[in-house]
């Protein structure tokens, strides 16, 4: 047997780990613009941090890689950065110094079915907006959400669906009239949301079953029982997208993965990535750091699948920028290493390869991409200088050491 990667997980090598960091690269600069800042959380947490998210989302029931450890004690590998974010800000005792404004780029971990786009380690670029409940704060995060995928070049691959939950009173009251509408239908709905009628019936709203969908058509809508306030909060949201011409949708049967939102839901949908269209999801919760045993923290954030924005974005052409030293003797590999020292004092990419002759180095040089090829053997060291090659150009040329950093920055011969 060959060693594989558990299934679900990947490695991500040369262009595509490049690739993926410059899309955490794009995004930590834009909510850095945004005066966002950087959070590390441990990559597990005590499994009640996220069993108190709601008994009823699969993401915490069903999919959670969840262990004893050696001192017995119950942890989980984290499925999502919203909850250890909100854990580290109650530990570090962060709840009055408000507003907080958090991103993160970490591995997350979820037992799920994988397939393209989905994985059971992959990543999340996230940021949270904490302790701030005004409407236009719901749309900042949607404008960063926005902002971010346009500089990835994706925007438009995207469409940004928003949906209001309503606060506790309008969601209470909905809940009831649904479940009052579905009770007497319960033997034709599919055993997902059969299930999901005593646990959590709003998820039932997102089922992907025809015939629930078909049933549901009849059912109460969550617009008919928001309160008027919850009704003026998600109007301020729109009025406030539309100032900013953000483009979006309302869809009303937008109900999240997760139980902890309130009033502001949305995701950035595409078509081209099959089932997993979501890249990036989030919303308003408001009541997440009260369950977790903290002060009321009013908050809203989204989390982008830094896999998906992956397969939706390109990698920018970069120029080659490597220089390799190359030594023509077997006497020469001293000194070349010296020079290539120097080159590196100097901030710039530089590098030789440790055996091998002239042209055999040449030719795997040319193979790497690589910027420059330095030729350095004794007539160059006599005359204090390289021949410098550059190998996008063909052109070739003596270069003195005193004049190497200046054309090696430059990126040309003359
Ligand atoms: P989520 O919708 O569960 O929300 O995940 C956010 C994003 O993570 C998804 O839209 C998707 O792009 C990516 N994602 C989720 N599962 C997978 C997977 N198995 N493989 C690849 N990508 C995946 C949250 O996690 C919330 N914490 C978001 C949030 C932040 N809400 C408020 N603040």
């Amino acid at each position: 047997m060959t060693l594989q990667p558990v299934r679900g997980t990947k490695d991500h090598l040369f262009e595509e780990a490049q690739h993926f960091q410059w899309i955490k690269d794009v995004c930590a600069h834009q909510a850095t613009l945004g005066g966002f800042r950087r959070i590390e959380t441990p990559i597990f947490e005590f499994t009640e941090v996220f069993h108190r998210l709601g008994e009823s989302s699969d993401i915490v029931t069903k999919e959670t890689y969840t262990f004893e450890d050696r001192g017995g004690e119950s942890i989980t590998l984290r499925p999502e950065g919203t909850a250890p974010v909100v854990r580290a800000v109650i530990s570090n005792g962060l709840t009055q110094k408000l507003p907080l404004k958090f991103f993160y780029a970490a591995p997350m971990f979820r037992y799920e079915r994988p397939q393209k786009g989905r994985y059971r380690q992959f990543h999340q670029f996230g940021v949270e907006f904490m302790g701030a409940d005004q409407p236009l704060v719901d749309v900042e995060v949607m404008a960063l959400g926005y902002g971010t995928l346009k500089a990835l070049g994706i925007e438009k691959k995207v469409t940004l669906k928003v949906n209001t939950l309503g606060d506790k009173h309008s969601r209470s009251s909905f809940t009831k009239a649904l479940v009052d509408y579905l009770t007497p239908l319960k033997d034709q709905l599919s055993e997902d949301s059969k299930t999901r009628l005593a646990k959590n019936p709003l998820r039932i709203l997102d089922s992907k079953s025809p015939q629930d969908q078909e049933i549901l058509k009849g059912a109460p809508t969550l617009a008919q029982h928001l309160t008027p306030e919850a009704k003026s909060y998600f109007d301020q949201v729109v009025e406030g997208l539309d100032a900013l011409e953000i483009p979006y949708e309302i869809d009303t049967k937008l109900v999240r993965g997760l139980d902890y939102y309130c009033h502001t839901a949305f995701e950035f949908v595409t078509e081209d990535l099959g089932s997993q269209g979501a890249v990036i999801a989030g919303g308003r919760y408001d009541g997440l750091c009260e369950d977790l045993g903290g002060p009321a923290l009013p908050s809203v954030g989204w989390a982008m699948g830094i896999e998906r924005a992956q397969l939706l974005s390109q990698l920018p052409e970069q120029e080659p920028q490597d220089c390799y030293v190359v030594p023509v003797e077997d006497g020469d590999f001293a000194s070349a290493q010296r020079l290539v020292m120097e080159l590196r004092r100097e901030g710039l990419h530089a590098q030789m390869f440790y055996k091998g002759a002239l042209k055999k180095q040449l030719k795997k040089i040319d193979q790497q991409g690589a910027a420059w090829a330095l030729i350095y053997g004794e007539t160059e060291r006599e005359e204090g200088g390289v021949m410098a090659r550059h190998l996008p150009s063909g052109k070739q040329e003596f270069v003195s050491l005193k004049d190497l950093p200046h054309v090696l920055r430059k990126g040309e011969l003359q």
